[in-house]
């Protein structure tokens, strides 16, 4: 089939590639020149594991294309696929201006080629309930209303660091139309990435479009959940990851999202939870619990960052500090949102020197703040000399690290762990300070 993608971001771009592999002719589409020229060159221009190797077989293959021309693109396919950015407005509301221009577009070009036959324009973006009726209605004044197309919800569930086994093999693929025809199409489409046991749930437009945001509030929800969970058990005296484990292995809560730490960050969790507050609010039934989980979130940082305040005693001008990861979650470079970006604003601001350490988002973090931060060129040349290690990203490699090394290399030995990722009593006797989150009990009682 042929299929054109209009944006070719994380999502976009996952999409093109993978449906590409699928054997489908794909036309990617994006307004900036950079992108295009990058992708056609061969160059990839996001980090998701397994991507490269999948992107250069169909770009060898000439079953992947990459332009700045919708037309062209509109015209030779079947399926137009929108993953454009739905950024969040000063209100919070999810703002439309991308995703309604290009169906401007698509509009006047449908109306500019009559007899090109029927299309289906597919949203991926995650859109408030009735985008899909102001998508169809911008295209629609174009037409004279002899033109057939139709206009779908296909929201996306790929993670960000599993986006291409994700879409590769989908737990489920969900589909919001009344048009058979559409279905049809589509459930062809995906036909080829559905493995036994999952299975292309079909729903009504709006039902759909909700259904996206429903499922970004919730896992937020957990997370918001656990991370006040965590301050519970410092007030008590208990252990939040044992809490964890426990009602974890419960089956009717499941272990995912459970994880205490900064909070949650990335491209959509806070502006999905943000729109959907305005939504609900705008629609006369305001979502209360989201509130909470919102400003739990933000509190997080603030409440980690005052940990280190604390043990500096507030000086920390002319400290040293080194900082382990800078993406909002280990596997990928995306730093939209990280919970890092308050630790490194407040440490600059307090006028520490910051070395940083990212396996991945390097480049992302450095294109705003330049100068500002060190950069390492490994997880330990960040530590030359540190007065204190903050783990901001669990990265597999750092892990697992060598503890004496560290020890060697760090002015003090002090960690503040923001993931958790190790074990506060065996780090003790390794002779390191050590503050996590929820755990203040083992931290205080284990042995120096
Ligand atoms: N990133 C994720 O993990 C993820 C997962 C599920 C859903 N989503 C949703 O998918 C949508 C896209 O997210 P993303 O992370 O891929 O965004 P992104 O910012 O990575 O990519 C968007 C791309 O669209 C391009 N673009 C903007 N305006 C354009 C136009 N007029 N014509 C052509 N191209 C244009 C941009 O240059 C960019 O390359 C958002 O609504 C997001 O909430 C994202």
């Amino acid at each position: 089939m042929n299929v054109a993608i209009v944006g070719t971001g994380y999502v976009g771009l996952v999409t093109g590639v993978c449906l590409a592999e699928r054997g489908n002719k794909v036309f990617c589409v994006d307004n900036n020149p950079n992108v295009v020229e990058k992708l056609s060159a061969g160059e990839i221009t996001i980090y998701e594991p397994g991507l490269e190797d999948i992107f250069q077989r169909n770009l060898k293959k000439e079953r992947i294309e990459f332009t700045g021309n919708l037309e062209p693109a509109v015209l030779r396919s079947q399926v137009v696929f929108l993953c454009l950015p739905t950024p969040p407005g000063e209100d919070g509301s999810a703002d439309l201006k991308y995703i309604l221009g290009v169906a401007d577009e698509i509009g006047k070009i449908l109306a500019r080629n009559p007899g090109v036959g029927h299309k289906v324009i597919v949203d991926k973006s995650t859109v408030p309930v009735g985008t899909c009726e102001k998508v169809d209605a911008a295209i629609r004044k174009h037409l004279d209303g002899k033109f057939e197309f139709d206009v779908v919800s296909n929201p996306e569930f790929l993670r960000e660091g599993f986006a291409v086994e994700d879409f590769l093999r989908p737990e489920r693929v969900l589909i919001g139309s009344r048009s058979e025809r559409a279905i049809v199409l589509l459930n062809d489409l995906y036909e080829p990435f559905l493995p036994a046991g999952s299975s292309v749930i079909v729903m009504d437009e709006k039902s759909a479009e909700v259904t996206k945001y429903a499922a970004n509030a919730y896992l937020a929800m957990k997370i918001s959940y656990m991370n006040d969970l965590a301050n519970f058990c410092d007030a008590v005296g208990a252990d939040v990851e044992k809490v964890r484990d426990g009602i974890g292995s419960d089956s009717r809560i499941g272990r995912t999202y459970l994880f205490p730490g900064l909070g949650y960050g990335g491209s959509c969790l806070p502006k999905d939870v943000k729109a959907l507050l305005k939504t609900a609010q705008d629609a006369g039934a305001p979502l209360t619990i989201l509130q909470s989980v919102e400003e739990i979130n933000q509190e997080q940082r603030k409440r980690f960052y005052r940990k280190v305040e604390r043990h500096f005693k507030g000086k920390l001008e002319g400290i040293r500090v080194a900082i382990w990861g800078l993406s909002f979650k280990p596997n990928t470079d995306d730093v939209r949102e990280a919970p890092v970006f308050y630790i490194l604003d407040e440490l600059l601001r307090a006028k520490a020197s910051v070395a940083v350490f990212d396996p991945e988002a390097m480049r992302n973090v450095k294109a705003k703040y330049g100068d500002r931060l060190e950069y390492a060129e490994s997880s330990y040349g960040a530590l030359q000399g540190a007065d204190a290690l903050i783990v901001v990203t669990e990265w597999n490699e750092f892990r697992k690290p060598d503890f004496k090394l560290m020890k060697s290399l760090m002015r003090q030995p002090v960690i503040f762990d923001g993931r958790n990722i190790y074990d506060p009593v065996k780090i003790r006797e390794r002779g390191f300070l050590y503050h996590s989150i929820g755990r203040k009990s083992i931290e205080a009682h284990a042995p120096v």
